[in-house]
C-alpha cells in the first residue's frame, strides 16, 4: 500500500478544505471503533464527507473499507465522528493512520473521543463490559512520531504521563455511576496484529499489568497528545483475550457481541458528550 508523507502541509490544506465548507466548527472528536458508526447516524444538522472526496484524505478501493467524516450536533456539541478508522494493521503508514486527529486538531478540537473493542486479560472483565482507558502501553513496535519533528505539530518528545485525561476519567466515572452502570477501568496494550494474541502473549501481557489488548488507538492517542488534545478513550471488551478461557477467537464473535452492546455503549457516550464541560 501506498504511503506517501502526510505533513504539515497536507494537514493545513485538508483542515482548510473542510473549515471552507463546515457550517459549525467541532468541539469534540469522535473515533467510533467497531459497530459504533451508528452514533454519527443520529447527528443532528449534520454534514458528512466521504473519505475519497476530501483531500489526502487516505482512501482504500477495498470493498468495506468505506468510511466517512460526519460533521454536527449531538447532545447539544458539535461534534466530528469518523465512521471507519484506520489501522496499521491494514498496511497504512501510521501518518495515515494519525492523519485524520491532526486535521480535527487543526479544526479546533479539543477532546478526542476514541472507542475500540479489545479482548480482556483481567479476569474480572467479561463479555461485553466497557472499559475507561486509565492509560495504554505502545506493543506496536511503531510511533507515529518517529521521523523529524514538525515543532508546528507539537514537541519532539510529548508528555505521555497524563495520555488520558485524568479530569476526563474522574467525570467518565462519575457520569456512569450516575447512570447505574458499572463502567470498569484498566490498561490497553496495543499491539500491531492482525493475527490475535497466543496465549502465552496474553499471560505476558497480564504480567506487564495489561487489562485489555486491542490492535487500534494507540497511535491516535499519542498523535492527540502531540497536538495537545485531551483524551478519553472506552474499550469494549468483546471477547476474553485467547488462553484466558477455553473460547477460540473469531471476528465474527467480536463484531456479534460489539452489536449486542451497541445500543448501551451510544446511551454512555452520548452522556459523556452531553455532560463535557466546556473546553
Ligand atoms: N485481541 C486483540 N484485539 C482485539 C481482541 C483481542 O482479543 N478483541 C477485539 N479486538
Amino acid at each position: 500500500m501506498q504511503n506517501p508523507f502526510l505533513g504539515y502541509d497536507q494537514i493545513e490544506e485538508t483542515a482548510a478544505w473542510l473549515d471552507e465548507r463546515l457550517e459549525q466548527k467541532p468541539q469534540i472528536a469522535l473515533i467510533l471503533g467497531s459497530g459504533l458508526g451508528a452514533l454519527a447516524d443520529e447527528f443532528e444538522d449534520a454534514q458528512r464527507f466521504e473519505y475519497e472526496t476530501i483531500p489526502h484524505f487516505p482512501t482504500s478501493t477495498v470493498k468495506g473499507h468505506a468510511g466517512r467524516l460526519v460533521f454536527g450536533k449531538i447532545e447539544g456539541k458539535y461534534a466530528v465522528a469518523m465512521q471507519g478508522r484506520f489501522h496499521a494493521y491494514e498496511g497504512w503508514g501510521l501518518d495515515q493512520v494519525t492523519f485524520p486527529v491532526r486535521v480535527f486538531a487543526r479544526l479546533g478540537c479539543k477532546a478526542l473521543f476514541v472507542t475500540n473493542s479489545a479482548g480482556g486479560i483481567n479476569g474480572d472483565f467479561g463479555d461485553g463490559d466497557l472499559m475507561l482507558i486509565s492509560d495504554h502501553i505502545n506493543l506496536t513496535g511503531r510511533n507515529p512520531l518517529v521521523g523529524e519533528n514538525d515543532e508546528r505539530l507539537g514537541p519532539r518528545f510529548p508528555d505521555m504521563s497524563d495520555a488520558y485525561d485524568i479530569e476526563l476519567r474522574r467525570f467518565a466515572l462519575r457520569t456512569a455511576r450516575e447512570m447505574g452502570i458499572h463502567l470498569k477501568t484498566g490498561i490497553y496494550a496495543g499491539v500491531l496484529g492482525p493475527s490475535y494474541e497466543t496465549p502465552a502473549e496474553v499471560s505476558m501481557l497480564r504480567r506487564m499489568g495489561a487489562d485489555a489488548v486491542g490492535m487500534s488507538t494507540v497511535p491516535e492517542v499519542i498523535v492527540a497528545k502531540h497536538e495537545g488534545l485531551q483524551v478519553m478513550g472506552i474499550s469494549c471488551i468483546t471477547n476474553m483475550a485467547a488462553g484466558v478461557n477455553d473460547q477460540h477467537l473469531d471476528h465474527k464473535d467480536v463484531t456479534a457481541v460489539a452489536a449486542r452492546v451497541r445500543g448501551h455503549f451510544i446511551k454512555v457516550l452520548r452522556a459523556l458528550i452531553e455532560g463535557l464541560p466546556e473546553a
